[in-house]
């Protein structure tokens, strides 16, 4: 039988790539994002009896009924992916309430509540797992702008190694990929407002950023 992952914000993206290298590689994937469409979209041309799903990965219940769902549908959980995350740009003196609670929210909880969702599940089945995260290169280094960002991210490399040793025992591997820069919609959106904020062309900031790294 083929084994099960699931990934969330699925829809676009990384998340997308990574669902479209499972199939591949023979997963049935339970692709889960906000936008219900676009997972449904990307599940059906994949294949592999491949399904679709919502998930906010903010809110504890979803991830549990989302993996409930996909169990039920497309048997044992094998993989889970917590790739949902988004981005928000501006100085930490600027950075509301408002959206440091949204980034928080999704980036954090949204990986705590999945590592949860998935480890009682994999624990029920008896065979151990694998569970990945989504890290950055802004978990490993502050980015002038990206505050809030980087604090969700070093926060996610933290729970990760936690996780890690607290699930070995069950035979359950957490591990985090720290990417740089992924050409995906999240990096237009960073751009476009980096553009605002230095008062730079569109793409300026994608240049200089890139630069910076190499
Ligand atoms: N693009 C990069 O350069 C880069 C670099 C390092 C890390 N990352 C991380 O990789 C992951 C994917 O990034 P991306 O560039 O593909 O982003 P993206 O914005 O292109 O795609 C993110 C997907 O997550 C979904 N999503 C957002 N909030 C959600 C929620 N609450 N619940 C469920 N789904 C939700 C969106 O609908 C979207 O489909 C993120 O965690 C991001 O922080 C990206």
């Amino acid at each position: 039988m083929a084994k099960v992952a699931i990934v969330t914000g699925g829809g676009q993206g990384i998340g997308e790539g990574i669902v479209r290298q499972l199939a591949k590689d023979g997963f049935t994937v339970g692709v889960a994002d906000l936008n219900e469409d676009n997972a449904k979209k990307v599940a059906e041309s994949v294949g592999n009896g491949s399904k679709g799903y919502f998930v906010d990965v903010s809110k504890k219940q979803n991830l549990i009924d989302l993996v409930s769902q996909v169990t039920s549908d497309l048997g044992d959980l094998d993989v889970m992916i917590n790739n949902a995350g988004i981005a928000k740009i501006g100085q930490i003196t600027e950075t509301s309430e408002a959206d440091l609670s949204q980034i928080l929210d999704v980036n954090i909880k949204g990986a705590f509540f999945g590592i949860q969702a998935a480890a009682d599940q994999m624990k029920k089945q008896g065979h151990g797992g694998k569970i990945v995260n989504a890290c950055s290169i802004a978990g490993h280094e502050g980015f002038e702008l990206l505050g809030a960002y980087s604090a969700t991210k070093f926060a996610v490399r933290g729970l990760t190694q936690v996780a890690a040793k607290e699930l070995a025992k069950d035979k359950i591997t957490v591990n985090a990929y720290c990417p740089g820069i992924v050409l995906t919609p999240m990096w237009d959106q960073i751009d476009a407002e980096m553009a605002k904020i230095y008062d730079v062309p569109v793409g300026a900031s994608l240049q200089r950023t890139l630069i910076q790294l190499l």
